[in-house]
This record gives C-alpha cells, structure tokens and sequence, in this order.
C-alpha cells in the first residue's frame, strides 16, 4: 500500500491532534507500578502505547478502556509475564519497562520487538542496569532477559542525552532505597520527573555547573492517580509545519504539551519566519499545554545546534521539510542519534529530499538541506516503516510542484492514529 499527497487548497481548520506519546506510555507504566486506582484521559490510543497497554498487562495490572482516550489502571505488585513481552516498534516501552522490572526482586521477562525494534541499541540501558546489580541476560539487542533483583544505586552522566535511559534508571531505582542520580548538560524530556511526582514520588531537579542533575526523592511507593495527557506535539508538528508551507493556510492546534524540553521545532520555526501564535497556556496534570496556532509565510534557513537538539529530536524529519521549503543552506548539527531511531532517521531525509529535488546531505553528524523555496516532488519515498518519515514526506507533498507517495503508511497508526482524516478535515489532498 503506499499514501500520495498533492498540492491543493489552504489548509484551513481547529484540529485536536491525538495525547502524547511520552506521557502516554509513562502514565500506563507507572498506572501499573502504582497501589490503587489510576485514570487516564487522552492517552494516546497508537500502536506503541497499545503495545505498553497489553505489557503492562501482563505483568498483571488491570488495564481497561473506558472511553476514547479514557484508561483506567490498576496497579500493585508485579507477577512474571507468561510469554515474551512484544513492545512492536515501540523503543519508550521497551527501554522503561527493562528498568522497571530490574528492580522488581522475583520478576522475570523476555522482551522482543519488531524487525526496527530488535535492530535498536539496548546496551545504553542494559549496561546502566548491570552496573546497579541487575542479571540480564542478552542485551545489546532483543530479545532481552531481565530477572529483576534488588538493586543498588547508580550516578550516571547522560550523554547523549536520552530520556528514555533517564526514566529506565529512576524506574529501577524505585523498589530500592538507593540513590540513583542522573546529570546532563543538555537536559532530555523530563515527562518522568513531572509524572512520577504527581505519583508521590517526588523527583528533584537542580540547575548545577555539571549540568541538570536529576535525583530520585527518599518516598519511592507510588499511588495511583488522575493523568490528563496533552496533545503530542511531535504529530502536531505534521499539520502545522504543512500549514506554514501550503499558501493561504491558517491551521491551529489545541491543547498541545508546551514542555519547553519538547518545542524546540516550534521555537525554530519561528526563528525561520513562521507566523505562530500560542495561547490558552495552561497546567494540565503538572504539564504546560496551549493551543498553537501556523499560518503560511515565507521561511528563513536555519542553523540548529547539538544542544538544540534534544528538545527537537524527534522533529527533525518534519523540521528538514520546512527547510525545503526555506530559501538557502539551513544546518541541523548533532544528529548521530538519528540513525538509531525508528530507522535511520538522517539516511532516509536525505534519500526522501534528494528523490523530491531538494539538495541536501549528511554532512558527518550534520544535515544540509540547501532549500529554493519551492520544491519538485514527484516522488516515491521509502520510509524504512518509519511513521515520522512516511508523515514527514507526505507534508512536503502538500506544497510541492508534483505529488509525493510513501510506502509503508500503516506504520503511521505507530504514534498517530487518524493522521490521514485529521489531515483532509483541514482540506489537505492525501489518498
Ligand atoms: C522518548 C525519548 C526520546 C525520543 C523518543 C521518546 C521518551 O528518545 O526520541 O521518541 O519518551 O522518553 P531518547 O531517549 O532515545 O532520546
């Protein structure tokens, strides 16, 4: 099957894009990790949360829709699962949920993945762990065995900077009274600090000269309680990024996580000319959301640095189609972590813009994308069943002279479901 989208009419409308997938994934593991009752509202209903849903499952929490978007869990001790747990595409489910069974004494799992998933680096999580005492066995790639043991502490220095590593470390602290302390230069995602807080664990955050130190507090037992997650802002960026580059179009987004450790795409689209508004800013379960409002304008380059990175990664295939459509050499450095992504991320934007007529290159660590402000298209792009690339591309379809087809766009349904409605509901031409 493959998806083609062609230039048409603006891109007019008020979308709610589906919950975070972040927040989602972290709300069921530690819904599950809790005593007692949680209620979750807007979690995101995607292929990757579902995987964590049925994980988290099997580990024995009670885990029920109760509406769209509406979950509630109930948590308490966890059992060994009776089969291999498949976390499908998902690295957030399969890297959180190693470091929370580490640290559960008497549990033991095996973790698989699809095909992207079972080729992804674990080590950077595996390793970390057996440094606190945990028995593992494999753990470069899946499938992975963790026997969960008591744990010691760690003090780790988190470079590159990785959530998910941030968050598998404070999870297998959690059964332990060990300190576990984690310091970064340039800080990751810090969903799981927010979150675990509002589960009455209180983690601490300190701005010190080493960098963001991360501490998890002396109270490690969680109780259940009400999450409401916010729009994604990774998928808002796909209709408000097209809303920048197709003419005349005038597109806003409610209730978009505005995590400042999240927006960095926004804040770069604005520095390359982007019309945007922000407002209604307000805390929804201790995270900031506002409604994001993109009109069409002419786009700047830009020149993204390392440190900018981190608050964008996730962004960068989207981030390189404004760059297209930008007239001049636009630089994003510090990518090396792109090619362990879903796919590799760098390798295929610079396929997808080079087959599209858009000059661009991998330049070491970096990526140049030399934009004319207009673009050819009329291509077939490879997504590597990567959702963010197939996304990515059909965008770049919506302005470009000639259309853009990708394959594989089942994988979208991984983090967005609803993307192609959402998408023609604001007037876009993708069949
Ligand atoms: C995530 C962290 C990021 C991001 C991923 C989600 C998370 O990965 O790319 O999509 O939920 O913690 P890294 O921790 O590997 O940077």
């Amino acid at each position: 099957m493959s998806l083609t989208s062609k230039r048409g009419d603006p891109l007019c409308g008020t979308v709610s894009v589906p919950g975070d997938k972040s927040c989602s994934h972290r709300a069921l593991i530690f819904g599950a990790m809790a005593a007692g009752e949680t209620q979750i509202s807007g979690l995101l209903e995607s292929e990757d949360v579902l995987a964590t849903a049925r994980a988290v499952a099997a580990f024995g929490a009670t885990v029920e829709r109760t509406g769209p978007g509406e979950w509630r869990v109930v948590g308490g001790p966890w059992q060994s699962p009776a089969g291999p747990v498949d976390c499908g595409n998902s690295g957030t489910a399969v890297r959180l949920l190693m470091g929370a069974v580490a640290g559960m004494d008497g549990v033991t799992a095996t973790f698989t993945g699809d095909e992207s998933l079972s080729k992804r680096p674990m080590r950077r999580v595996t390793g970390l762990l057996e440094r606190m005492g945990a028995k593992i066995e494999g753990g470069d790639t899946l499938p992975i065995t963790i026997h969960g043991t008591r744990l010691g502490g760690i003090d780790h220095r988190n470079v590159p900077a990785s959530a998910q590593v941030k968050s598998a470390l404070l999870l297998a602290g959690l059964e332990s009274g060990a300190a576990v302390r984690i310091t970064e230069p340039v800080p990751s995602r810090d969903h799981s600090e927010i979150m675990l807080s509002r589960f009455g664990c209180p983690v601490s955050v300190d701005d010190t000269e080493a960098g963001w130190v991360t501490t998890l507090g002396e109270h490690r037992a969680l109780s259940g309680c009400k999450i409401a997650v916010g729009s994604d802002p990774s998928s808002a960026a796909f209709p408000l990024v097209a809303a920048a580059i197709v003419a005349g179009s005038d597109v806003t987004a409610t209730g978009v996580l505005v995590n400042p450790l999240r927006t960095g795409v926004y804040e770069t689209l604005e520095r390359m000319g982007a019309e945007m508004e922000l407002s209604n800013e307000r805390l929804q379960s201790g995270e900031i959301v506002a409604d994001i409002r993109v009109r069409a304008s002419a786009l700047r380059p830009c020149h993204v640095t390392a440190e900018q990175v981190p608050a964008m990664i996730d962004e960068i295939p989207i981030l390189a189609v404004a760059c297209a459509y930008a007239e001049g050499e636009s630089v994003i450095e510090g990518l090396a972590e792109l090619r362990v992504k879903e796919s590799d991320r760098l390798g295929a934007v610079v396929a997808g813009l080079t087959a599209c007529g858009v000059a661009a290159l991998a330049d070491g660590d970096a990526l140049r994308i030399f934009g004319r402000g207009s673009v050819r298209g009329g291509a077939n792009v490879t997504t590597h069943g990567d959702h963010r690339i197939a996304m990515a591309f059909l965008t770049l379809g919506l302005a470009s002279e000639q259309p853009v087809s990708v394959d594989e766009p089942e994988m979208i349904a991984t983090s967005f479901p609803g993307y192609v409605e959402l998408m023609q509901g604001l007037g876009a031409d993708i069949a």
